[in-house]
């Protein structure tokens, strides 16, 4: 009984959401309601969800806020957005995905109290400039944490280096028009130390100048993408990284003072889609980017490679000296 008790706790969830013209706040609160039935969700008001700037890569017909749409007394499990574990009842995932949220993210939230979380996407919302909630450190069986193009601000959070379960980390094109969002070379430590199961890693946008790229040669080698185009990253790319055995896309491009060539021999890889376009990438074109059978989309625009590009790739545009 003892765990249903402080599910209760933790899904009794209320949202608020208050706005004025000037001014929102989102807040989640507890609600202390036993219930002998599964966690529920309850919310009491939703005044208001605001449509800002952030929700450029949302589908308008997909793009709503969905909670205002949650009903009270049904079970939470059930509601758009939310996975419960059939086993356990806990709440496992919750998908807000352009959902309209405006505001920043109080410490005190309950959504930290759902310490069973997998998975969370609070993507292409608008956080208002705050910066990434340091207590995502309570979701210590998070695997799946989405936060791009939600207007965060400042730096990455150290403590995210703490989740070390995490799968896919995605924190791109935040700080949109105003600010940046940072990541400092001890985030990225932690992550290439911590984070040994990642396979998705996404940071576009994310200003990463004073993280020299060879912190990027232990990144776990389950990856599967890696993306960091215009991160301001500059200097020379861990060469290794081209033979990591699963990956499929690598987004270098726009980092103009990033340099590196490609692998000269042995160059087989499932890699499908390779961008570096607007990199100092340069070297002879080697015969070596032939065995990449898998590879679909190759795009070395405005970078300094020597050769010609076989005739055997499908190329998006070819490069000269
Ligand atoms: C958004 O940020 C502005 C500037 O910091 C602040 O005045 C406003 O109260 C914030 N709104 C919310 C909902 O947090
Ligand atoms: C969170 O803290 C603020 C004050 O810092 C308080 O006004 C608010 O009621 C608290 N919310 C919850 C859910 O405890
Ligand atoms: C968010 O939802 C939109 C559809 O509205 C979809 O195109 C996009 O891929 C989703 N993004 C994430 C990060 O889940
Ligand atoms: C790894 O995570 C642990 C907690 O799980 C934390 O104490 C430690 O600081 C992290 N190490 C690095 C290098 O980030
Ligand atoms: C990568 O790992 C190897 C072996 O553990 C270590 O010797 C090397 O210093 C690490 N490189 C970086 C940049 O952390
Ligand atoms: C390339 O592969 C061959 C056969 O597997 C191996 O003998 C050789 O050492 C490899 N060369 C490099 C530079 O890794």
């Amino acid at each position: 009984m003892g765990w249903l008790m402080w599910s209760c706790q933790l899904l009794c969830l209320q949202l608020v959401l208050l706005h004025s013209l000037s001014f929102a706040l989102l807040v989640f609160s507890t609600s202390h309601e036993q219930s002998s039935a599964l966690l529920h969700f309850k919310f009491k008001q939703l005044f208001s969800f605001v449509e800002s700037g952030a929700y450029r890569s949302c589908d308008t017909q997909l793009h709503y806020p969905k909670m205002k749409y949650w009903k009270e007394d049904i079970d939470c499990c059930t509601r758009e957005g939310v996975t419960c574990d059939m086993v356990t009842g806990h709440l496992i995932g919750l998908d807000l995905n352009c959902s309209w949220l405006y505001g920043r993210i109080p410490s005190n939230s309950s959504l930290f109290l759902l310490s069973h979380l997998k998975k969370l996407n609070l993507a292409s919302n608008d956080f208002n400039l705050s910066e990434i909630p340091f207590n995502f450190v309570r979701f210590p069986s998070l695997i799946h944490l989405i936060l791009s193009s939600s207007n965060f601000y400042c730096q990455v959070p150290f403590e995210i280096t703490h989740l070390s379960k995490l799968i896919s980390l995605d924190l791109a094109v935040n700080g949109l028009d105003e600010g940046v969002l940072t990541l400092k070379t001890p985030v990225m430590e932690g992550i290439v130390h911590n984070l040994t199961e990642l396979e998705e890693l996404v940071l576009d946008d994310v200003t990463m100048s004073t993280v020299g790229p060879g912190y990027l040669t232990n990144l776990s080698s389950s990856l599967t993408l890696l993306s960091i185009s215009v991160c301001q990253s500059h200097g020379s790319f861990p060469e290794n990284i081209f033979h990591f055995p699963n990956l499929r896309t690598l987004e270098l491009s726009g980092n103009y003072l990033l340099t590196c060539s490609f692998p000269k021999v042995n160059w087989s890889s499932p890699l499908m889609y390779l961008d570096v376009s607007s990199t100092q990438f340069s070297g002879e074109m080697s015969d070596s980017i032939e065995n990449l059978k898998s590879l679909e989309h190759l795009d070395i625009r405005s970078c300094m490679f020597i050769g010609s590009i076989p005739t055997s790739l499908v190329i998006s545009h070819s490069c000269h000296i």
